[in-house]
């Protein structure tokens, strides 16, 4: 039987749900989308419950319109400046006489290494184990039935504030649906525009959207670093309102028409004057383009500055040979992917959720990446662990409760 699994992005711009079903041959049957403009967030945290709960319900009611299936649970992203991560390593002797490593003793493993201090205004978002080391040998990526006397896992823990996250699940709840997971938006983007091959490399995932700037950072297929940095595309929008003195539309329609993140000096007589509106109504704004990129570039530099200053403060700035991949709304400003590759001299790619089916054509492209990659995160990591214990290379689920997720499994199935 396909499963079902839905994805909601609660992004700072746009709300996306997105209902889709695994093939047999594994690629994602997207069945329903729900679009809606984003209400009651900023830099990605909800900041309004009901204007967010909204904004929710009516992207749910459309991906159910769509796809003629009733929504009762789905995979969340999450995101906003308070997100932090850090690696931990956690380790058991085996405990078994003959010295066989079970699936017990990884989660054991794994649950030593949750043992940091973590302020009580915090809360564990995400546990991934990403290598496993068996007696001193490393990079093991399974352990289950070697033989060991000592098993230690190298975790990335992603923590959260409390706050900040009830009030996403209060949003999403109040809308009528049951969380299966929180998943950290750079991870769930990552699931839909990374290869194995990018990961195996080590590769430095971006995803520029309104309000945040997502990070996340791969080396021999596991996750070391994740940020969000609260600044994107609404700043860019917001640059050229306060510069130019226009009505907050018609920036960003001078953004998408006219932006580019290199601005060009025109050719010797030509004119790239643009006539638009002006704050004064019935009043005309003459700009050249040239200027208008100027101001675009400038915020556009500055958030390559912060992207390379976060990859130097991870330390893996070295590791990094597949080198980036952006993604997000704003990866599509034309001439921003050459920009990171003249600053950050290193190879930069656009990602676009790939390997889909179905409704494929409204949603291949950056700015649905994080909703494509919390259907296959659900997939992947889903039900391979319902009991929410740790699978090696899974994530552990450790904010909801088995019989909650089950609340949701059975809700769908009611009338
Ligand atoms: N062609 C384009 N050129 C430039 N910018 C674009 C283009 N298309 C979309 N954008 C910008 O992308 C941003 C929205 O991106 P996206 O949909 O990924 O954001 P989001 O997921 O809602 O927000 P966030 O992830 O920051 O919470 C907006 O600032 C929009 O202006
Ligand atoms: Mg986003």
């Amino acid at each position: 039987m396909n499963r079902t699994v839905v994805g909601i992005d609660v992004g700072t711009t746009k709300i996306c749900t997105m209902v889709a079903e695994v093939r047999p041959d594994g690629r994602v049957n997207i069945l329903g989308i729900g679009l809606t403009p984003s209400k009651g967030l900023d830099k990605g945290v909800v900041v309004n419950i009901d204007d967010a709960v909204n904004a929710i319900s009516t992207s749910v009611e459309k991906a159910e319109r769509l796809s003629g299936y009733r929504i009762g649970t789905a995979y969340v992203g999450i995101a906003g400046k308070h997100v932090q991560s850090l690696n931990s390593r956690g380790v058991v002797a085996i405990s078994r006489q003959d010295h066989e490593i079970t699936g017990t003793d990884v989660s054991r493993a794994v649950e030593s290494a949750q043992a940091v201090a973590i302020p009580t205004q915090r809360e564990i978002i995400h546990v991934i184990p990403r290598a496993y080391i068996v007696d001193g040998h490393e990079n093991i990526r399974d352990p289950v039935g070697m033989s060991g006397y000592r098993l230690e896992v190298e975790t990335h823990i992603v923590t959260g504030e409390v706050m900040a996250i009830q009030n996403l699940i209060k949003s999403v709840e109040r809308a009528g649906v049951i969380i299966d997971d929180l998943v950290l938006q750079p991870l769930a983007s990552g699931q839909a525009v990374l290869t194995p091959e990018d990961k195996d490399r080590g590769v430095v995932l971006v995803d520029i959207g309104g309000g945040t700037t997502d990070i996340a950072i791969f080396i021999q297929g596991g996750i070391w670093h994740s940020v969000v940095l609260p600044v994107g595309g609404n700043h860019l929008t917001n640059d050229i309102v306060v510069v130019l003195h226009t009505p907050h539309n018609t920036a960003e329609y001078l953004k998408l028409k006219y932006g580019s993140a290199i601005a060009e000096e025109p050719e010797e007589g030509e004119d790239d004057t643009i006539k638009t509106e002006s704050f004064a109504p019935g009043e005309q704004l003459e700009v050249s383009r040239y200027y208008l990129n100027q101001i675009i570039q400038a915020r556009s530099e500055q958030i390559v500055e912060l992207i390379a200053t976060e990859i130097r403060r991870s330390g893996y700035d070295g590791l990094l040979p597949a080198g980036i991949v952006l993604t997000g709304g704003s990866s599509l400003l034309p001439r921003f992917d050459e920009l990171v590759r003249d600053m950050l001299g290193m190879p930069v790619r656009i990602g676009s959720p790939t390997g889909l089916s179905g409704l494929s054509d409204a949603v291949d492209s950056p700015p649905y990446a994080t909703g494509v990659g919390l259907v296959k995160w659900g997939m992947t990591h889903g039900l391979r662990h319902p009991s929410g214990g740790p699978l090696p290379g899974g994530e552990v689920g450790n904010w909801r409760n088995v019989y909650d997720r089950f609340k949701g499994w059975l809700r769908e199935f009611l009338p």
